[in-house]
């Protein structure tokens, strides 16, 4: 089950003054993918960056672009965002009055397409949709930062995801993002968690980056 666990670098917690090397230095280090947090200071009580940014990261790396959409009104930037070279693109329920819509949106731009909750979200706010959904993003802390802890009850509603998502016969992985590290990794794994989104716990590592995400692989083996 672990092996095919992808991590994805969340470079939120990278150092931006050089984020092209450490965004090379995670692709050397073993990371799957890049993931890039977008963030509006309306949905979300932080501003971090846009289609620009992800341009630049995108001649930095050859590796998939999971850009995670924290803003209100997502479907007005997807096009921006799929021409900047995001691979994957996760809107949140909360900001989709018509997420149906949205991903059929996010197909026709030939993106994979993501849909998070908020850990106060109820599944039930995707139950209808998850055929529709590559992935399944159950956050881990309230979104709008990094280095936050943890959310306990998280762990048993990534257990019910990835069995409503078995029972229904959708094929979604379930993606967490939040304070995951070598100690919550294992136990989000457990629960039926496929993509392990990591800021801190990789970019913040007092061994450095490349020790890090061996460091969490072998966590979850
Ligand atoms: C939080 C972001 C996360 C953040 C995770 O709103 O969506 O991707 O970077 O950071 P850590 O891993 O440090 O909790
Ligand atoms: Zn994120």
């Amino acid at each position: 089950m672990s092996s095919s666990v992808k991590i994805a670098s969340s470079i939120l917690a990278a150092d931006f003054s050089r984020l092209g090397d450490q965004v090379k230095q995670a692709e050397a280090a073993g990371a799957d993918w890049i993931h890039v947090d977008v963030m509006d200071g309306r949905f979300v009580p932080n501003i971090t960056l846009g289609p620009i940014i992800v341009e630049a990261i995108r001649c930095s790396t050859q590796l998939p672009l999971d850009v995670h959409l924290m803003i209100v009104e997502p479907e007005k930037f997807l096009d921006a965002f799929a021409k900047a070279g995001a691979n994957r693109i996760i809107v949140h329920a909360e900001t989709c009055p018509h997420l149906h819509r949205t991903l059929q949106q996010m197909r026709e731009l030939g993106m994979k397409t993501g849909v998070a909750i908020n850990p106060a979200t109820p599944l039930s706010a995707v139950e209808e949709i998850l055929p529709e959904i590559d992935q399944l993003l159950v956050m881990t802390v309230n979104p709008g930062f990094g280095g936050q802890k943890f959310i306990e009850f998280c762990i048993d509603k990534v257990a019910r995801a990835k069995k409503l998502i078995d029972q229904s016969g959708a094929a979604a992985a379930i993606e967490v993002d939040g304070g995951i590290d070598r100690s919550t990794a294992p136990r989000v794994v457990q629960a039926g968690a496929s993509i392990l989104v990591a800021g801190n716990a990789i970019f913040h590592h007092p061994a450095g980056i490349s020790a890090a995400i061996k460091e969490l692989r072998a966590s979850i083996h």
